[in-house]
């Protein structure tokens, strides 16, 4: 394949539209990539406890090793600089740094990302930290119960501080939370992720402290640092599958549930009154106050893109089109939707500058002579920056797009089965090796950074 194989017509569109200091980056997490689970002083994370729990995990694996970057992050500073990127986006293991989740700090987890950033900067990539990337410390889960408790908000704000403290005069940009509906639907109602609870009203309540820690994370770091500060979101706009009213209503709910939830309080100051009436008892105790805390001035918004949701009430369900494919987490490939829902929320919530902290696709990869031919995934990148560079065209203050993910690495309860990368990693020997997607995304790079 050519590995400039985007016609040239789009690509001039795309250096058209994007700014010229544009950042281009990939992006990873501490509990799927680092590995040395109990390694220098690190305490557990509730995702070290989870994947202990027979069943939990489709293929029995576990986040010992993973990826073994705690050990190999110079080999992979070295691959994104090899790609050409500008901004790489990681996260820190709060049990790595504290391992109690409260009290002493590990010394030898600092220095780890330390060393790791320092890395990033002599090779001439901005580094991009989030804190919380879902490995809450199991201590801090079996103490108090992690996020079902209000007492916890104090405990990330002092982890947020010392983060800013230490690293702070070399990070980039600072996000508080990754995806916090993913950490409370999925962590404390599905019992997909951990810590595996099946409560809807628990869920909720983990969703309000996680906005009050995201609102105290920031206010404490603010005097400490002059990095951006932000958070991160998922957002999967949801798509009505027909114009029934049920189905109509029923995405707006699931709209209300994953987007204005998160971005109400956050840019708004109140919560959506349709989801507070739908979620009746279930809705969380919100005391006076709350919502100023909330909302704190943001430097900028972060938003994690991969699909829509086709929201069907009918039985069966009528299925989403998917007339470009599937991705093989069994999710909609529909490019259009980013472009119309970063239109919408810029419309609606007229938010700081917008980065695309995520966007990327699990993909079948096969290794076959030394080489992965993944045209799946150089045609998912492709028409998504092509939907990007439509967004902002029609006005959306978008200044980056980091690739969900550098390395395949432990997607969450699908363990080591579902490959996100631009690289692929051999589990068994840790070898990397740069996906015909690491070679187009290269080409791509450099011949946009030329036409600049
Ligand atoms: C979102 C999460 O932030 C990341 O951890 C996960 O691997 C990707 N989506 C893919 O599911």
């Amino acid at each position: 394949m050519n590995a400039l194989d985007l016609n040239p017509s789009a690509l001039a569109e795309l250096h058209h539209a994007l700014r010229p200091d544009f950042l281009w980056g990939a992006a990873t997490s501490a509990a799927q990539i680092e590995g040395a689970a109990f390694g220098e002083g690190k305490g557990a994370s509730i995702w070290d406890a989870y994947c202990r729990q027979p069943g939990r995990i489709n293929d029995g694996s576990n986040i010992d090793v993973a990826c073994d970057h705690y050990h190999r992050f110079r080999e992979d500073v070295a691959l994104l600089k090899w790609l050409g990127l500008d901004a790489y986006r990681f996260s820190i293991a709060w049990p790595r740094v504290q391992p109690d989740g409260a009290g002493a700090w590990n010394e030898a987890g600092f220095a780890f990302y330390d060393r790791l950033v320092d890395a990033l900067l002599e090779a001439g990539i901005q580094p991009h930290a989030t804190l919380y990337h879902w490995d809450l410390p199991q201590a801090l889960h079996e103490s108090m119960g992690g996020w079902t408790a209000r007492e916890i908000v104090p405990r990330f704000a002092d982890y947020a501080a010392e983060v800013a403290r230490r690293l702070g005069d070399r990070l980039a940009s600072i996000a508080t939370l990754n995806e916090p509906w993913c950490v409370a639907t999925l962590g404390y109602e599905t019992a997909q992720f951990a810590p595996g609870l099946t409560s809807r009203a628990t869920a909720m309540q983990v969703s309000h402290h996680l906005m009050l820690a995201h609102g105290a994370a920031i206010r404490a770091m603010r005097p400490l640092t002059r990095a951006p500060l932000g958070v991160v979101l998922n957002h999967t706009p949801a798509f009505p599958a027909s114009a029934l009213e049920a189905d109509r209503r029923a995405a707006r709910i699931d709209d209300g549930l994953n987007v204005r939830w998160y971005m109400d309080p956050i840019f708004r100051g109140s919560y959506p009154a349709d989801v507070i009436e739908y979620l009746g008892a279930d809705a969380p105790r919100i005391e006076p106050q709350d919502l100023a805390l909330i909302q704190q001035p943001l430097d900028f918004l972060g938003v994690n893109f991969y699909t829509r949701s086709f929201i069907s009430t009918q039985q069966p369900a009528v299925p989403a089109p998917g007339k470009q494919g599937f991705t093989d987490m069994g999710w909609e490939i529909y490019p259009k939707a980013l472009t119309q829902h970063l239109v919408r929320i810029t419309r609606e919530y007229a938010p700081p500058p917008i980065y695309i902290t995520e966007n990327g696709m699990a993909n079948a990869d096969q290794v076959v002579d030394g080489r992965v031919a993944d045209v799946e995934r150089v045609a998912y990148l492709r028409s998504h920056l092509q939907a990007l560079a439509r967004a902002a065209e029609l006005g959306v203050d978008v200044r980056g797009y980091f690739y969900w993910s550098l390395l395949d690495n432990f997607e969450w309860n699908s363990g080591y089965t579902k490959r996100f990368g631009l690289f692929h990693v051999d589990y068994a020997s840790q070898a990397r090796l740069a996906k015909d997607s690491a070679h187009w995304y290269r080409g791509f790079i450099e011949a946009f950074k030329q036409a600049h």
